[in-house]
């Protein structure tokens, strides 16, 4: 089937129906296209709050919040899209509010506000209550309210619709092609749809599940990355992932880093708070690069619990009221998942693969980068996680990446809008399903090959191991070398459900490729880059190095070859590179 609309948007978190919400109310029509129900897209899972400086408790300004971003960036964010950052955050916020989101109150009615790592006042002298949140799930509220806004305002969903190619009119991204449209398989019957549009907005979140431990739903496959990828458009620093310091240990469940703003601390085998000796001002609400780094140390040097690799997160001391209003969720999962009682005992937690800061390159109005040069692709956007704006440099800010959804979600939309607005339809040809139509058939009908778990599993493993916290040339040359084989190995991968209805072992293996695509984006970026900054730690390589690498690495991508990679210079507007200390 083929449908005409004037724009698209892929995935349905908070970036994608902001976008979808300005789009209704500018009167464009517009197709969302979700491979989940759109309530289960996996800006729900997203606990503490969300930033913005409104000061209801504490003193509090924009440009405080934008050096924050920054330096907890390591100054690699471009600063003029932290600026914008910044300053929208409080207009986002109070959007919210008044669309109806539940957030936790003051006693006179304001928005409640509490710390969280790396937010601090008079640049960097203290912890500032920044985060707005209702009380663990303030992404839960974020997506529900926002889908709210959607429907009320008529916005068209297509659920479990999964995009599995992106069209262009006049070559790929990379040959000057503008976007013209995407290919869906509806994951009801199997069935394949073309959409035609104007404009194309990629909204699908991340690729945590690249790695085993990971606070990253299934569902978070890299899929937007990876299609834009194979179609000539680069990913921008894929070297920078976050880890974040409190998962579920063993299995990775993100237990949010609000323990911590309301008091929560981090202790190793003698009970000692180890940040002490790492950021001796802020403590356990250091960024999380530090936090995380820190946290393996301490294992290294065996002060794990048991000597174990995990350490302890108490909020034991924070009394009922404070764990039952503020912290419901997180208390639950530590029930649940450990049977633990956080009223009593300390939860046993480790870092956790958690949030790409790289992505597709993205210009202020989230239109999608060509090249290093700033070239823009025609009729393509990005944005929230599977973007890359450049806002949180190599390391993002814990609540700024639900900020940065708002803010360039919305900004996405209304330059869609404008884009739109008296263009004409691109020319598509009448099988421009083709290519992926015989993919797909391709992978149901193969009788022979390797079933994806074994890859998945080795992927996984990789991953954890050797592009994880630290990294150093020898783990990183062979995590390269390896993806390598795997993706050879994927060529002839196998199913086991030959069907069309409902088929997941289908479309997972579908995931697990782009996996392999951002995978490989990754560990090469990260190869190349011989300096440690933010999230992205060389043990041969410790320092920071502005003169050489103050610069974003754009990845091409090469069918046979890994990567190529080329620079382009960071946006310096108001804050000098400093060290970083805390
Ligand atoms: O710890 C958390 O609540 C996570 C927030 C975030 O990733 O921004």
């Amino acid at each position: 089937m083929r449908i005409d609309t004037d724009a698209i948007v892929v995935g349905a978190g908070g970036a994608a129906l902001w976008a979808a919400l300005e789009l209704a109310h500018e009167g464009v029509q517009t197709a969302v296209l979700t491979k989940l129900y759109p309530t289960r897209s996996h800006t729900g899972a997203a606990q503490g709050g969300v930033c913005a400086a409104l000061g209801n408790l504490e003193e509090d300004h924009w440009e405080w919040h934008m050096f924050d971003t920054v330096k907890g960036g390591d100054y690699l964010s471009d600063q003029d899209a932290a600026e914008v950052l910044a300053r929208e955050a409080i207009e986002r916020v109070i959007e919210l509010e008044h669309m109806g989101l539940p957030f936790n109150r003051t006693p006179e009615g304001k928005i409640d506000q509490r710390r969280f790592g790396g937010h601090t006042r008079d640049f960097g002298e203290a912890p500032v209550k920044r985060a707005c949140y209702a009380a663990d799930r303030t992404g839960h509220m974020i997506l529900q309210t926002l889908y709210q806004q959607c429907i009320k305002a008529g916005v068209r969903f297509y659920d479990e619709y999964h995009v599995v190619d992106l069209l262009f009119e006049g070559g790929d991204a990379n040959e000057g092609g503008r976007a013209a449209g995407v290919v869906a398989y509806r994951i009801a019957d199997g069935e394949i749809h073309t959409f035609r549009a104007k404009a194309v907005l990629l909204a699908t979140g991340g690729y945590g599940r690249a790695w085993r431990i990971t606070s990253n739903a299934y569902s978070l496959a890299g899929d937007g990355m990876a299609l834009a990828y194979r179609r000539g458009v680069p990913l921008e620093d894929m070297e920078f992932y976050q880890f974040h310091p409190t998962g579920v240990y063993g299995i990775g469940i993100l237990l949010s880093e609000a323990a911590r703003g309301e008091g929560g601390t981090l202790l190793n085998r003698d009970g000692e708070r180890f940040m002490a000796r790492y950021a001796p001002r802020l403590m356990e609400l250091a960024p999380r690069d530090m936090v995380s780094r820190a946290m393996y140390l301490e294992i290294r040097d065996g002060r794990g619990i048991d000597g174990k690799d995990y350490l302890f997160l108490d909020v034991s001391h924070l009394g009922r009221k404070v764990i039952e209003e503020k912290l419901p969720d997180i208390t639950d999962f530590a029930r649940i998942y450990l049977g633990v009682e956080p009223l009593r005992e300390p939860v046993p937690v480790q870092p956790t693969a958690h949030y790409a800061m790289g992505g597709v390159p993205t210009d202020l109005s989230a239109r999608v980068l060509r090249d290093e040069t700033g070239a823009l692709v025609p009729g393509l956007y990005a944005a929230g996680e599977a973007a890359c704006v450049s806002v949180h440099g190599a390391n993002r800010l814990g609540t700024n990446s639900l900020v940065d959804l708002l803010v360039f979600g919305r900004r996405a939309g209304k330059a869609m809008a404008e884009d739109v607005r008296g263009g004409t339809l691109p020319e598509i040809a009448a099988d421009a399903d083709e290519p992926v139509r015989a993919e797909i058939e391709a992978l149901r009908t193969r009788a022979v090959g390797e079933r994806p778990d074994t890859i998945r599993a080795e992927m996984t493993r990789l991953m954890d191991e050797k592009v994880g916290v630290f990294r150093d040339a020898t783990l990183l040359s062979t995590a390269v070398e390896r993806i390598g084989e795997l993706r050879e190995r994927y060529a002839r991968v196998v199913v086991a459900d030959r069907g069309t209805t409902f088929n997941t072992d289908l479309l997972e293996t579908r995931e697990l490729g782009y996996l392999l695509d951002c995978a490989q984006a990754t560990a090469a970026s990260a190869l190349a880059r011989k300096e440690s900054r933010g999230a992205h730690s060389r043990e041969d390589y410790p320092e920071r190095n502005d003169a050489a690498w103050l610069a974003h690495t754009f990845a091409f991508r090469r069918d046979d070859a890994q990567p190529d990679l080329r620079y382009k210079p960071v946006s310096i507007t108001r804050f000098e590179p400093k060290p970083r200390t805390y």
